[in-house]
């Protein structure tokens, strides 16, 4: 079933167009994976989606609902978290505290939200001994699994991660995209924007590629690996080569 159909989008920032006219859909239960260089769209897309931007035309439906005119809190009570590019941790703020902020579109006492908040660090055992640790004294990787534990206390339907491996170790890269698999597992659908293609593509049902705000192609991981051309030009050249 389809959760997420974007049809025809266009986003502009002022005379600037970043995405012209993008058709892609995202199944329920799915990981989904939006590759791309470098101002390609992708975070627009997924700022269109949550309601950060207005799109100038096309549709937004999420379980065949538009969204497309929605302000992002109600986005986000109908069922999509953003975890966006950056992370942003609220430095002065405890891990728990950071967390618990994730839960401030639903209803529910303290006690539930806390041990929800708890529950998250056996998603992330990682942060567990930093529970009550400032956000400021956290490593990137450790700020990454907040922000994503975050977005989780949402409840979401669908997850919207933006990069959640830019900047990180190798190792801490592995253990973020271990957590995106058992999301899944858990139920929750996915679109995952990555500019490394081979991480990105190793936990998708689907890709697809962004090339200058327009959609260059979409496919099963295996199909978008197993094309020689399509490898050079979108998933191994370039910038993309480096960080793969
Ligand atoms: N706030 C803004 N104002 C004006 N132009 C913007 C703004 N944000 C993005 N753009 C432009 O829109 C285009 C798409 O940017 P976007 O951030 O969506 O790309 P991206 O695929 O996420 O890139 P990256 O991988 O670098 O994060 C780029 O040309 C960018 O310069
Ligand atoms: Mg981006």
């Amino acid at each position: 079933m389809t959760l997420l159909a974007i049809k025809d989008l266009i986003v502009r920032y002022g005379e600037i167009e970043a995405v012209h006219g993008l058709t892609l859909d995202v199944d329920e239960g799915q990981v989904v994976t939006l590759l791309g260089s470098n101002g390609a769209g992708k975070s627009t897309t997924l700022r269109a989606i949550s309601g950060l931007i207005a799109p100038a035309a096309g549709d937004i439906l999420f379980d065949g609902k538009s969204i497309a005119a929605h302000s992002p809190e109600a986005v986000v009570r109908m069922g999509i978290s953003h975890v966006p590019e950056g992370r942003r941790v609220f430095p002065g703020l405890s891990v728990r505290e950071n967390i618990m902020l994730g839960a401030s579109n639903r209803s529910g006492g303290a006690g539930v939200l806390g041990r929800e908040a708890d529950e998250m660090f056996e998603l992330f055992p990682d942060i567990r001994p930093f529970r009550d640790a400032l956000g400021w004294t956290l490593s990137g990787g450790q700020q990454q699994m907040v922000a994503v534990a975050r977005g989780l206390m949402a409840k979401p339907r669908l997850l919207l991660l933006d990069e959640p491996s830019l900047g990180l170790a190798p190792v801490i890269v592995q253990a973020v995209f271990r957590i995106i698999s058992e999301i899944r597992r858990r139920g929750t659908t996915v679109l995952l924007v990555e500019q490394n293609a081979r991480m990105g593509l190793s936990v998708a049902d689907y890709g697809y590629v962004l090339e200058s705000g327009r959609l260059a192609l979409g496919g099963k991981p295996d199909e978008l690996w197993g094309n020689e051309a399509i490898r050079a030009a979108y998933l191994g050249g370039g910038q993309a080569a480096a960080r793969v």
